[in-house]
């Protein structure tokens, strides 16, 4: 399972640290739950440097290598700086800041050449879902995204599917939309490369998760973590869903009456 937290722009540095601070009260991370958080990009060299309670991830990169690019940070950049996962493909950045499919793609290689970890989203608008579209519309972000990825790199991919209805409105999928789109999701995968490799890759589920949906989200079969926004500024509430993950661990391994 992994846990992921996505403070969007969001946080003053000093914030930053308080989180940092209290996060590490808490008890370490339940056995098999991985927990990330992608704070504003000034801030990771800092927290790279001090060390942090959490793998670190960065919410955007370059799709370019480095050069005349003015404003823009590149993945080896990232990595230099103790990042280890990288954000490609958020629907903010997609709608708003021209990540179209071709670049999306190419911040995919980026993040990968440079040896890091790619988290990359998926998912459909309300409109695409109430046209009964919503499968083909995130296989093909799929399809453009990674399916040029050798099976080598795969295995340090991690999807996230993040219906934009869901993002930041209260408005959660229910489990069943989650599971079947995952299940859609792990099918694809293992079409494109191979059922082992498909049942390695983390998928997280994103939108509106918090403390009070995560059990009974991060219980779908195919729902092995989230990418949290709003529920991940809050170390208390982050916390409670690092805990839902380790729930949902020691049920899996529980052997099926
Ligand atoms: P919310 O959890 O605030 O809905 O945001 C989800 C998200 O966009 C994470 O990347």
């Amino acid at each position: 399972m992994l846990v992921a937290g996505n403070w969007k722009s969001n946080k003053s540095f000093n914030e930053a640290q308080e989180f940092a601070h209290a996060f590490a009260r808490f008890p370490k991370a339940p056995l098999g739950v991985e927990v990330m958080v992608a704070p504003p990009a000034p801030y990771l060299a800092a927290l790279g440097t001090k060390g942090v309670p959490f793998l670190l991830g960065a919410q955007n990169v370059s799709s370019t290598g480095p050069g005349a690019q003015t404003g823009e940070f590149t993945a080896d950049m990232l990595s230099g700086c103790g990042v280890t996962d990288v954000i490609v493909g958020h629907s903010e950045r997609r709608d708003g800041h021209g990540d179209d499919d071709d670049r999306v793609a190419e911040k995919v290689n980026r993040v990968l050449d440079a040896g890091l970890r790619v988290v990359f989203c998926c998912g459909e608008s309300l409109h695409d879902r109430q046209s009964d579209v919503h499968f083909d519309k995130v296989l093909r972000q799929l399809e453009s995204g990674v399916l040029h990825l050798s099976a080598e790199v795969m295995s340090r991919v991690v999807v996230a599917y993040e219906p934009i209805w869901a993002i930041g409105t209260g408005l959660t999928a229910t489990a069943l939309q989650a599971q079947e789109m995952h299940a859609a999701i792990r099918q694809w995968l293992s079409e494109a490369y191979d059922t082992d490799i498909a049942k390695r890759i983390p998928l997280l589920y994103g939108g509106s998760c918090k403390p009070s949906n995560a059990d009974e989200l991060f219980a779908c079969q195919d729902v092995d973590g989230g990418l949290i926004g709003g529920a991940s500024l809050d170390p208390e509430s982050f916390q409670a869903l690092v805990e839902a993950a380790g729930r949902a661990v020691m049920n899996r391994e529980k052997p099926k009456a």
